[in-house]
């Protein structure tokens, strides 16, 4: 069946692999990318199917609510998968009002807008709001694990964002009875990863011999998804969820930071040549970060009991995937590490 799918924040992280899937996987939809373009946004993600028939790219800020509300209804659109969004845990210190102001109220705009336009017949309609583990809060090492039950506790900027903009999400259903699906994922890792995340950054840190800053004493755990896993569970979810559901994604793959650090340098400095633990010299503690989790660990069997799904890739794998392909695009990371990028690093450790 022809479909009219809005993506946003495309030209993200994990919006990249989720266009490029659903691009590439269902050519009688057409998928239409809407992106802000900020800091993270980068259409060079997208390079390979910029040009197939059935994609499209908006540029334009979830929260200008006249042009989202304009956008849903001159493309006529049959769903939305909301990705769109400030992401990282650092800057939301910092910068928190960002965070508020693009997670809570241009989700909130989104929602509107769906409402105003769908409210009529909300037949086959989907509001697909994609959010993070962070909302749980945190752990500790005792084996317990986050279930879709497990109550709110947010506690940087960033995931206190996240869970507004859940229970918006979930508001507008019960209230207005627009049909939405809700899903909370662990730490995603992959290709066309900003480098200010632990992954990519570190890569990029071992190959220019730069510092490794692991913060605390590297003690956090966190639960890490293959990237287009993620892809393929929104792809599932999307098409076979339950309205009003909420489904957790998660590896069943914890690692401790300080452990997950060893593996990168240890498969960075094979594939390049080096000695084996060359680079464990670049390690180095420092300030830990503020309200810094202590653990994230997702519970995803109602998603594999419900609706088959699983994590495809074996860590081991996966990693050296994802090593692998930041070395051979090492002219994506330089085109978005010069600049304001720079300076951006710099004053994180001033
Ligand atoms: P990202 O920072 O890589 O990408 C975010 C995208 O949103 C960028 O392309 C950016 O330009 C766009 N954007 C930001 N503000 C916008 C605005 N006002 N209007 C339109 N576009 C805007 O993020 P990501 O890591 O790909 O995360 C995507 C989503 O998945 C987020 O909602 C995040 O909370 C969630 N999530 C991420 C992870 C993770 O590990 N990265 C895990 C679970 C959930
Ligand atoms: P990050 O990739 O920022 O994801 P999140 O904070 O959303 O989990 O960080 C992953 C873990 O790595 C987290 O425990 C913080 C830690 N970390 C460091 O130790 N040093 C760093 O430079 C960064 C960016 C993260």
């Amino acid at each position: 069946m022809k479909k009219n799918i809005l993506i946003t924040g495309g030209a993200g992280f994990i919006g990249s692999h989720v266009v490029r899937l659903f691009v590439n996987k269902y050519p009688d939809y057409n998928i239409i990318n809407l992106d802000k373009l900020t800091y993270a946004g980068n259409l060079e993600n997208l390079k390979d199917i910029e040009d197939k028939p059935n994609y499209k790219f908006i540029k334009a800020d979830i929260c200008d609510f006249d042009t989202i509300l304009k956008i849903f209804q001159e493309e006529n659109l049959d769903g939305v998968i909301h990705l769109a969004a400030e992401s990282h845990v650092d800057r939301s210190i910092k910068d928190p009002f960002t965070f508020a102001q693009t997670n809570v109220l241009g989700t909130l705009s989104l929602l509107q807008a769906a409402k105003e336009t769908w409210k009529d017949n909300y037949d086959n309609k989907m509001f697909y709001h994609i959010s993070t583990d962070e909302v749980y809060g945190e752990l500790e090492f005792d084996g317990s694990l986050f279930t879709e039950t497990t109550s709110y506790d947010p506690h940087s900027p960033y995931s206190a964002s996240k869970a507004a903009s859940d229970h918006f999400v979930r508001a507008f259903h019960d209230t207005y009875g627009l049909p939405i699906i809700i899903t909370n994922c662990s730490n995603n890792y992959g290709p066309y990863q900003f480098p200010e995340k632990l992954i990519p950054l570190f890569i990029n840190n071992i190959v220019n011999k730069k510092p490794l800053p692991v913060y605390g004493k590297g003690e956090n755990v966190r639960d890490w998804l293959y990237v287009v896993d993620h892809a393929r569970a929104i792809d599932i979810i999307y098409h076979k969820g339950r309205v009003a559901e909420t489904y957790n994604i998660g590896g069943f793959n914890e690692w401790k930071n300080i452990d997950l650090i060893k593996v990168m340098i240890k498969t960075v400095d094979k594939i390049l040549g080096n000695k084996e633990g060359e680079s464990l010299n670049l390690i180095q503690f420092v300030t830990d970060r503020a309200g810094h989790d202590l653990r994230y660990a997702i519970d995803s069997t109602k998603l594999k009991n419900e609706l088959g799904w699983e994590p495809s890739l074996q860590f081991e794998e996966g990693i050296e995937l994802t090593v692998r392909w930041y070395l051979e695009n090492q002219e994506w990371m330089k085109n978005i590490t010069s600049g304001e990028y720079e300076k951006y690093y710099e004053s994180m450790y001033k």
